[in-house]
């Protein structure tokens, strides 16, 4: 099968890429390899990728209807989409909202209209994200819930990305999966989160930043874990009752919320050093706590996450030293 994997030099993108192209399918990756963080890392992760013949590189904005219609019939083999490509991150989304608008919602749109054209799709497989759930105190957060309390320009994106792939669903029948991630963290991780944050700043020996004074909890979730619960979708396309449309929504998380300052001292203790900390207020657009309900992802995907941070960031810790050297 044909998988066309937008974002593909992220870090959600490249640890999908890697697994599809391991189980032999053929992997079609767009980025536009935006400085957002470290181009260097993301080269580096495409790079890995090259090394295999199944797969090819288009260097595209995924809002720009020309490249993305032009890659689209160019490909009418492509039976999967696993849609990754976005501005992430809540607090960049204070200072660069149209940044949010133009990839997530327009680049949304933009690949939904290219993909009408595909006659052998199968299943359109996008991310969203635990923002969605806001300022909800009802926990855990379940995909039953109604959003409507978003904090961000992130999360109120994330929100409109789930209404559009519903609309699609509707009008043309285009089956669409939604994935809510829940805090991602593993080797080749994003330097713009905490995980990689922590362990950068403690070996330089510079404070970090602990919002909230420290009163945080997270559902950390593994990459192998959000990998298999992609692909396990992707596999699992939503069939149309004949009264709703083949529209779904997921969370992925590990179901376990995890105490920010649990997660810190992980880290100090891999690293042996200690981490010298600015307590900091709660920063706008955050929220205290995240836990997934994962039962509809459990029976319907067979989701099942299996990494502990205890074992997860004592990997991530490894591969920090391996590719920086430090
Ligand atoms: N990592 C997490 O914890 C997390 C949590 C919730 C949701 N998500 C979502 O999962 C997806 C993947 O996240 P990630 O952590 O791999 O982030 P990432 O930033 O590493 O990957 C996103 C990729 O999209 C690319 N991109 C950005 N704008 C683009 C554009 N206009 N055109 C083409 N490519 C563009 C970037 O260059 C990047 O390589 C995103 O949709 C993100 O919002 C991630």
């Amino acid at each position: 099968m044909s998988v066309f994997i937008t974002g593909t030099a992220g870090f959600i993108g490249f640890h999908t890429a890697k697994v599809l192209l391991a189980r032999g399918e053929r992997v079609i990756g767009l980025d536009d390899l935006n400085d957002y963080y470290d181009v260097e890392l993301k080269n580096a992760r495409l790079a890995e990728l090259e090394a295999d013949a199944s797969f090819t590189f288009y260097h595209a904005d995924i809002a720009n209807r020309e490249d993305v219609g032009g890659i689209i019939d160019a490909h009418g083999e492509i039976e999967g989409i696993v849609h990754l490509a976005a501005q992430a991150g809540v607090r960049y989304s204070l200072e660069n909202p149209y940044t949010y608008l133009h990839t997530n919602i327009d680049g949304q749109v933009t690949l939904l209209e290219a993909c009408r054209k595909l006659k052998q799709l199968k299943h359109i497989v996008y991310a969203s994200s635990s923002s969605v759930y806001g300022s909800s105190t009802d926990m855990p957060f379940s995909v039953d819930q109604k959003l409507e309390r978003p904090m961000s320009v992130y999360a109120a994106s994330k929100i409109s990305c789930e209404m559009m792939a519903h609309c699609y669903a509707h009008l043309y029948g285009m089956p669409l999966s939604g994935l809510r991630f829940f805090t991602v963290y593993g080797p080749w991780g994003r330097p713009d989160m905490a995980a990689m944050i922590f362990i950068r700043k403690i070996l330089a020996g510079d404070a970090i930043d602990v919002f909230n004074n420290g009163e945080m909890k997270r559902d950390f979730t593994y990459i192998d874990d959000i990998v298999a619960g992609v692909v396990n979708c992707l596999d699992r396309p939503p069939i149309s009752d004949g009264t709703e449309p083949p529209s779904n929504i997921y969370n992925l998380g590990n179901n376990r919320a995890e105490q920010l300052m649990d997660f810190v001292h992980i880290i100090e203790k891999e690293l042996g050093a200690a981490a010298s900390i600015n307590y900091l207020p709660m920063q706008p657009g955050d929220v205290p706590e995240t836990l997934a309900n994962i039962d509809k992802s459990r029976s319907e995907l067979g989701f099942e996450p299996r990494v502990s941070i205890e074992e997860g960031l004592p990997k991530l810790v490894a591969w920090y030293r391996e590719y920086y050297g430090s």
